[in-house]
């Protein structure tokens, strides 16, 4: 395949850029056409941010799996499209090529059709980092069913949650998931999570670790079983179901600052065009290199850097089921070495915690086949940057640093490797089509350079969220009320002399643990089904390794004579409310709150404490009752 639209020199980003804005239509529109498309758009865009409504390239139809798959086999069908690494080094890898992962998405897609799948359905996936989760999720894109991923740490109230707002029919599982030295029991969380969902009548079993699992009559059938059939039905072929370009492609959950999480609705052929397009430019990829991002399916990062965005490209990536630390940490150096990875996009937080076991994992690894380094998820510290680039990119490999977020669909904000320049720290600049702007608290824009201010964007891109699902009001409270006419992104960034762009970190109540989006009343809520608490408020800190970790300030009514098996306990029912990656790092008993008189809980405060500042708290003169402060100052942990 060779990428028309990649940008391969600064003034090609700059004349790309000025096009964009210039005549976005026509820049998209172009870019569109390297695609397969059943039937043209009438018209490339049509936005409001008001309601919102936006349209990209409404009246086309398409499949996006055949342009994942279908069209890469005439001529690079035996090309590797999956190297999947096994959690454990002592099993095999796997290699599926477009043409077997074409054959295994058709034969898939007729097991779900065989289970009464049809286009519109919510399917559930809830499955280890397999090879058989990308083709779940692209058998659900190939019939036009809405795959709704749920990453596999997430707890059964937390799946339910999500099964019950999306109305999912079917889900799809695992019997368990290996994770560094530890076995995750995936079916019986979703057993759990079921008690509580009618909708679905069907859950589909993989097996992966063959522990015993219980399978409900009529409700549970084997993977391995039902693709069995299809075969013994002679594996027919599975056209594509032809999909609008505003019909849905799917849901994912993510946390906000209010509620439950909320279901980021993406639609399938701005998606498709935005995903392509960033991760050509971005990573700067070459037909026939060796891509490996090291995200979980189950996130953001994973549908548009793992699956759609590579396969559209007729990548070659590696997938790994395992964690960076086990059996020990070199594995992400030893899986570079290994497949001669020369793409590698990781996490800021992985980087941190391997920094942590010293330069001995790193050594003895040949990484001479890596080019171009990216992160994601989170700001980068500078020491974390100098340290990927020094000992991993040996100052010979760009670093990108990727701003974006689940409702932007792909990478909005970041550096092009090697094309244009990077800055420790900065995400830099827009790409093309991008056009972000800084406000203040009253919606006025900042302009020039040198400022800061709450991050921003004025345009449509096309993998942009069209509405949360269920409840469009909620997409425009949550992304296009605050400023009128912009789209608010919740970050807070400063932009440099030069234009490029830092962020600094959510503004909103939304915290960013390991890269992980969780919303402070959602951990809140959970702490509070505890027996015995009264209240809680939960805030952010600095944490070395995890970015942020969590604080909460809790008011106990019982007896609190074992404070630390109270705070334990507390640990663990936000560990079964919302799962592992919400749970506290730190929980202080507290008497009360500090509030103002209108009974609002004074954040500031608590943050401040958290962080470990216990002079400078600001203005505590409209707290109701200011001993509460000094009380809690004194318990600090
Ligand atoms: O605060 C920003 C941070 O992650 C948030 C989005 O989280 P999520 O939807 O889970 O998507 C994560 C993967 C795209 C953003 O609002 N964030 C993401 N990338 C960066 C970042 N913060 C700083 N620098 C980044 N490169």
């Amino acid at each position: 395949m060779n990428y028309p639209s990649q940008i391969r020199s600064w003034e090609q980003y700059q004349s790309a850029y000025h096009k964009s804005v210039e005549d976005p239509e026509g820049f998209w529109a172009g870019i569109a056409d390297e695609f397969n498309w059943h039937r043209k758009w009438d018209k490339v865009l049509d936005w409001n941010f008001s309601e919102p409504g936006v349209k990209w390239f409404s009246g086309a139809r398409l499949n996006i799996t055949e342009n994942c798959l279908d069209r890469h086999l005439a001529a690079e069908g035996d090309r590797p499209a999956i190297i999947w690494e096994p959690n454990d080094p002592s099993e095999d890898s796997r290699v599926l090529t477009y043409k077997e992962l074409h054959a295994k998405v058709c034969q898939f897609a007729h097991v779900l059709k065989n289970n009464g799948v049809r286009k519109g359905d919510r399917i559930c996936i809830y499955m280890p980092m397999v090879p058989e989760l990308a083709i779940a999720v692209l058998a659900c894109a190939r019939l036009g069913a809405i795959h709704s991923v749920v990453f596999g740490g997430f707890s059964a109230q937390s799946i339910a949650d999500r099964i019950q707002d999306a109305q999912c029919s079917l889900v799809i599982t695992a019997d368990g998931a290996y994770r560094g030295n530890k076995e995750i029991p995936l079916k019986a969380v979703i057993d759990d999570a079921l008690v509580h969902c009618p909708s679905v009548g069907k859950v589909i079993v993989l097996s992966r670790t063959r522990v015993p699992i219980s399978m409900i009559k009529g409700r549970d059938t084997w993977w391995e079983e039902e693709t069995r059939k299809v075969e013994a039905q002679g594996n027919p072929p599975c056209p594509a179901e032809s999909m609008d370009a505003e019909d849905m492609l799917f849901i994912l959950y993510t946390s906000g600052s209010t509620g439950k999480p909320k279901g980021v609705v993406h639609t399938c052929a701005g998606y498709m065009v935005y995903t392509n397009y960033s991760f050509v430019n971005v990573f700067q990829y070459r037909p026939g290199e060796i891509y490996f991002c090291t995200a979980d399916i189950g996130w953001i990062t994973g549908h548009s850097y793992i699956v759609y965005g590579p396969l559209s490209a007729g990548a070659t990536s590696v997938r790994f089921e395992g964690i960076p630390t086990w059996p020990d940490a070199g594995r992400f150096w030893d899986l570079v070495d290994k497949h001669k990875v020369n793409i590698l996009y990781t996490a800021p937080t992985a980087i941190r915690s391997l920094i942590g076991f010293g330069l001995d994992p790193v050594s003895n690894k040949d990484l001479s086949s890596l080019r171009v380094l990216g992160t994601v998820g989170e700001p980068i510290n500078e020491e974390a940057w100098h340290w990927y680039d020094e000992h991993i990119g040996k100052g010979r490999c760009p670093i990108v640093d990727t701003w974006w977020q689940t409702e932007t669909g792909g990478i909005l904000i970041s550096n092009m490797a090697g094309v244009t320049p990077a800055k420790p720290s900065y995400a830099t600049l827009p790409l093309p089509g991008v056009q972000p702007l800084l406000v203040d608290e009253r919606g006025e824009e900042i302009t020039g350079n040198g400022v800061s201010g709450n991050l921003c964007i004025k345009f449509p891109w096309p993998s942009i969220i069209r509405t949360t699902y269920g409840d469009h009001d909620r997409c425009r409270q949550t992304y296009f009320a605050t400023y009128k006419n912009l789209y608010f992104t919740g970050d807070g960034a400063l932009r440099d002399e030069k234009g490029n762009y830092r962020i600094t970190g959510r503004v909103d109540d939304v915290l960013n643990v390991s890269g992980h989006r969780i919303g402070t009343a959602e951990v809140e809520n959970a702490i509070n089904m505890h027996t015995g608490v009264v209240e809680s408020a939960v805030v952010g800190y600095p944490h070395d390794i995890k970015g942020q970790g969590i604080y909460a300030f809790v008011i106990f009514s019982g007896n609190r004579s074992d404070a630390d098996g109270i705070r334990k306990a507390i640990a663990a029912t936000v560990t079964r409310i919302i799962g592992a990656i919400a749970r506290p790092d730190k929980i202080q008993l507290v008497g009360g709150l500090p509030k103002t008189r209108s009974g609002k809980i004074m954040r500031r405060i608590l943050r401040k404490i958290a962080e470990g500042e216990t002079q400078n708290l600001g203005d505590t003169t409209t707290l109701l009752d200011p001993a509460v402060v000094e009380e809690i100052k004194k318990g600090k942990l």
